[in-house]
């Protein structure tokens, strides 16, 4: 079965305006005969003029965040309702940098996964151990984990909406990639746990991103995998020649 590949941009806390829109422009303008899905994550403040800047592009807008909260007296929070409502088609649910530095929790991560494919919005819902898990060996039961405790009781018109990102938190912006051996092994362990829960037509469909250190020096080795689907970009995503050569790569 062949599956769309998928190169997203994860800008994170970057970039001024003037900096963000020419990124915009550039990766727009750059034509090719990628016939994946280029998708890119700006800040929210940022994120209508995207969506009016990568119109017809084929190049599509994603959120970083989003309240587990459908509306009300949260201040300071942006709604699934309100990201759609302009345009935007994606949102990443459950990276690592949310889950250590805002608490969120798999149970968190569920709420967001529910209001998110309720208005809806496409999902890049991220998993991956820390180092000391993957220094035990217990990689696999920890992904397993985060799984089953957010995206298991997802009904499967839901699950088809949603890609995960695998991304060992060690491997995120340390420079540290995993090796190509070891994430399609994860991947490979992720596929035959959707398999089990989702049965084996939804596994082949699933998408699985690998995220963490990925650059244009290692982007090809890491996408060769039989279950690499592509890539969730942090750093490498903030040049337009970096990423532009990520994408060329797959
Ligand atoms: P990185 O980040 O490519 O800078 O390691 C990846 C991510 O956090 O999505």
């Amino acid at each position: 079965m062949s599956r769309k590949k998928i190169i997203a941009g994860n800008w994170k806390m970057n970039l001024s305006h003037s900096e963000a829109m020419q990124l915009i422009r550039d990766v727009r303008d750059w034509k090719s005969g990628f016939d994946g899905e280029v998708i890119v994550f700006p800040s929210f403040i940022y994120l209508t003029e995207a969506v009016a800047l990568l119109k017809d592009s084929g190049v599509k807008v994603g959120a970083q965040n989003c309240s587990a909260k459908e509306s009300g007296a949260f201040t300071g929070e942006v709604s699934a309702a309100m990201l759609s409502s302009i345009g935007v088609e994606y949102l990443i649910i459950g990276h690592s940098e949310r889950r250590e530095l805002f608490g969120e929790t798999n149970e968190v991560l569920k709420e967001k996964l529910k209001v998110a494919l309720r208005h809806p919005l496409k999902v890049v819902f991220c998993c991956g151990e820390p180092l000391d898990i993957r220094q035990a060996g217990t990689q696999e039961e920890y992904v397993s984990k985060q799984l089953e405790e957010s995206l298991f009781a997802l009904s499967d018109e839901d699950m088809l909406q949603v890609v995960i990102a695998y991304e060992p938190v060690w491997a995120i912006g340390s420079g540290l990639n995993a090796t190509p051996e070891q994430a399609q092994q994860m991947h490979a362990f992720i596929r035959g746990k959707m398999a089990e829960q989702f049965g084996k037509a939804m596994a082949l469909q699933t998408r699985i991103l690998y995220g963490g250190s990925c650059k244009p020096d290692n982007a090809a080795a890491l996408f060769r995998g039989a279950d690499v689907d592509g890539g969730l970009i942090g750093g490498a995503s903030l040049k337009a020649n970096d990423f532009i050569s990520i994408i060329q790569s797959v």
